[in-house]
């Protein structure tokens, strides 16, 4: 009713993180802003995948005669200016607009990035991350040691891109180290997930919602777009214990091995009487596992004789997930071990991962550990 349109008590993620923030003494509240520069960098991403491509598309021509500055990113020099430009770029051609939207990865990547940058300026002198890793940059990107902050951030800026062009929901996935060190090498980077302070993804579907944990339980934050601010709507997700859905891309079966075979096909024809499971596979990451932590099931990318170690990649899409769906309660398993116990070697590394309720992960483990 109407006292509720007006409810002042929101929970911003900004006041909720500031809330974690304090349970931490020794903290200066850099962990405050490096959340509230990822924040930024999702709401960026929200306003690029949403925008009307003809509104960009008049923008830009009413620009067109600028040299649109290339945009050489370097953590210490991007600026609020280039967004804009960058936005512009997205749509770098007419013929571009018919095809609803042709993000670049690289445009993406660099609002998200940039998102991380730009409130350099609000920190002080010194940065807050010292090592960023995003699937789209081959090399890690290092910040120069006199602005070097102490975290490490690796994320996949846009996930399930290959559904853009259909509208489908897709997000930004991200994880948090500490550098381990004062002068960061990659090794800061190549920690197993279990070491991670933070992991959340965003979800840029029919709402924007970031679902995020600092290690605390999860909790999800959906935009308001008429506050431009992340409110608390879902506190303290628990995944249940036992779901009814399975998620995986059965156009894979012919090159599974035995375990998931059999699992899989447990599911669709149960020994034990029980009604089979439903089929949910969106294709996005972000969209199945979000789906499996409010409704329960599991999801599973598996290993196939095409990819040994599955498809999706470790620092940035496995860990943060199966961070979240252990701090929900759930679980997260590779086909050998525990995700998070998982120590990559480099930074683009790929895992199978079986990931959601309890007692769905136990049953593929059951299975594994029978055949190794
Ligand atoms: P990305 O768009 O970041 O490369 O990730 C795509 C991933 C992930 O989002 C999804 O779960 C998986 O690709 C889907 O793969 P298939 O199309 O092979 O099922
Ligand atoms: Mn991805
Ligand atoms: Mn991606
Ligand atoms: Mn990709």
């Amino acid at each position: 009713h109407a006292a509720d349109a007006y409810r002042t008590d929101l929970m911003t993620i900004t006041r909720f993180v500031l809330n974690e923030q304090s349970r931490y003494a020794e903290s200066k509240g850099d962990f405050t802003i490096l959340l509230s520069h990822i924040v930024l960098g999702c709401k960026f991403v929200c306003s690029a995948v949403n925008k009307d491509p003809c509104f960009v598309m008049s923008e830009y021509n009413k620009r067109r005669d600028f040299a649109i500055p290339k945009i050489s990113f370097s953590v210490e020099e991007f600026d609020c200016t280039c967004f804009y430009y960058a936005l512009l770029r997205c749509y770098h051609s007419v013929d571009a607009v018919n095809r609803h939207s042709n993000l670049q990865h690289g445009h993406i990547n660099q609002f998200f990035l940039a998102g991380l940058a730009k409130l350099i300026g609000l920190a002080g002198e010194t940065n807050i991350q010292c090592i960023l890793v995003s699937e789209e940059d081959e090399e890690a990107t290092f910040v120069s040691p006199p602005l070097r902050g102490k975290y490490c951030v690796v994320f996949d800026p846009l996930d399930g891109s290959s559904n853009i062009d259909c509208g489908v929901s897709i997000g930004t996935i991200f994880g948090i180290y500490t550098a381990k060190v004062s002068e960061p090498t990659i090794e800061d980077v190549l920690q197993p997930g279990k070491n991670m302070l933070a992991a959340g993804y965003c979800m840029y579907g029919s709402s924007c919602m970031l679902v995020l944990s600092t290690g605390n339980g999860v909790n999800g934050f959906t935009l308001d777009p008429s506050l431009g601010e992340f409110i608390l709507t879902h506190a303290d997700i628990k995944i249940p214990k036992k779901g009814k859905i399975y998620s995986v891309n059965e156009g894979n079966a012919k090159n599974w091995d035995a375990p998931t075979t059999k699992y899989v096909e447990n599911c669709k024809f149960p020994k034990d009487g029980s009604s089979p499971k439903s089929l949910r596979y969106v294709g996005s990451m972000v969209a199945d596992v979000h789906r499996t932590l409010l409704y329960g099931g599991i999801f599973l990318y598996p290993a196939d004789k095409k990819s040994p170690n599955g498809k999706l990649r470790v620092l940035y899409e496995v860990f943060p997930m199966s961070f979240l769906m252990e701090q929900a309660g759930g679980q997260a398993f590779t086909g050998q071990q525990r995700a998070l116990d998982l120590v990559p070697k480099t930074i683009h590394e790929r895992s199978p991962i079986f990931l959601g309720s309890y007692d769905d992960v136990e049953e593929i483990k059951a299975l594994y550990s029978a055949e190794n």
